[in-house]
């Protein structure tokens, strides 16, 4: 990263921070001084990110929470606001995709998807943002897709949840603004994460097709897409609001040869 914020004094939630992009928006920020609130359901990843927290001076608070189960989102988010009192910002990033044709969905799979790729940043949403507006504000970044705008075979119930997510943070973004609170969304393309890896590179040759769409010709890393949510977090985007920025390396450009 070359542009270095500073966020001493400010507090965050990532949400689906025990690996992949969301490890690496937790890890960026605490870097940056922050401190974060690190949650998903493997125990095991949480404590070792506590060890590690501690080892390195930052300050992080881990809890387990399935965010598919409506009633666990209330319970995490009174642990954060007990641990860490004022948050700042809250990432929504966990997801997941479940590979199904059209003609063939699972209803346990689109409600899967649906729940933890949009129901659950909603109402998450609206439990920090009613905090967050005692304090005078706040933001939250939404890691959605480039899915949100494009259809990719088999991601039926992936790309309805990603494009659904846009459309209820620009109602967020009008609704919340005048309480000081920014919500924003990111799009990557492919990142090559325990996600990424399994939807796109199993199959080498839809993996080159994929690539060859790319203008600039390659898969996006957790890295750059962590520096986006940053710059949104920051003050440097004070005025952003309501806004999808993609990462995809120019893919929506057009895809023509
Ligand atoms: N990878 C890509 O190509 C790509 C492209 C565009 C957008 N995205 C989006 O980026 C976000 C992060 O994906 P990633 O690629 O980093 O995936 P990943 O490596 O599979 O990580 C997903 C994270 O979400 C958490 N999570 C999943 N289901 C959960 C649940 N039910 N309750 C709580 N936490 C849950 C996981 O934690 P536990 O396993 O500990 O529960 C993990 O920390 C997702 O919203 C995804 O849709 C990914």
């Amino acid at each position: 990263m070359n542009i270095k914020y500073d966020f001493t004094g400010r507090k965050y939630v990532v949400t689906g921070s025990t690996r992949g992009i969301g490890y690496e928006i937790a890890r960026q920020l605490m870097a940056a001084g922050a401190a974060v609130g690190v949650t998903g359901r493997d125990q095991s990843r949480l404590n070792a990110i506590e060890a590690d927290c501690r080892e390195n001076g930052f300050e992080c608070y881990t809890v387990g929470a399935d965010l598919t189960v409506t009633s666990e989102l209330s319970a995490l988010a009174d642990f954060f606001h007990s641990k860490m009192g004022r948050v700042d910002g809250l990432i929504n990033n966990a997801g997941i995709n479940i590979l199904e044709s059209a003609d063939a969905l699972t209803p346990d799979a689109v409600e899967r998807v649906i729940a933890a790729n949009l129901t659950a940043p909603m109402l998450l949403t609206s439990l920090f943002a009613a905090e967050m507006k005692k304090h005078g504000g706040g933001t939250v970044v939404n890691v959605a897709s480039l899915s949100s705008v494009t259809a990719f075979n088999h991601h039926s119930a992936y790309c309805a949840s990603k494009e659904g997510l846009l459309g209820w943070a620009k109602v967020a973004a009008m609704e919340l603004g005048p309480s000081g609170i920014r919500v924003n969304s990111v799009g990557p393309t492919v990142v090559l994460t325990e996600l990424g890896k399994r939807d796109w590179n199993s199959d080498a040759e839809k993996r080159k097709r994929m690539e060859s769409y790319i203008p600039l010709g390659r898969f996006v890393n957790p890295e750059e897409v962590a520096s986006v949510v940053l710059f949104l977090l920051s003050d440097e985007a004070a005025m952003v609001n309501g806004e999808f920025v993609l990462i995809d390396g120019g893919y929506m450009t057009g895809k023509g040869i």
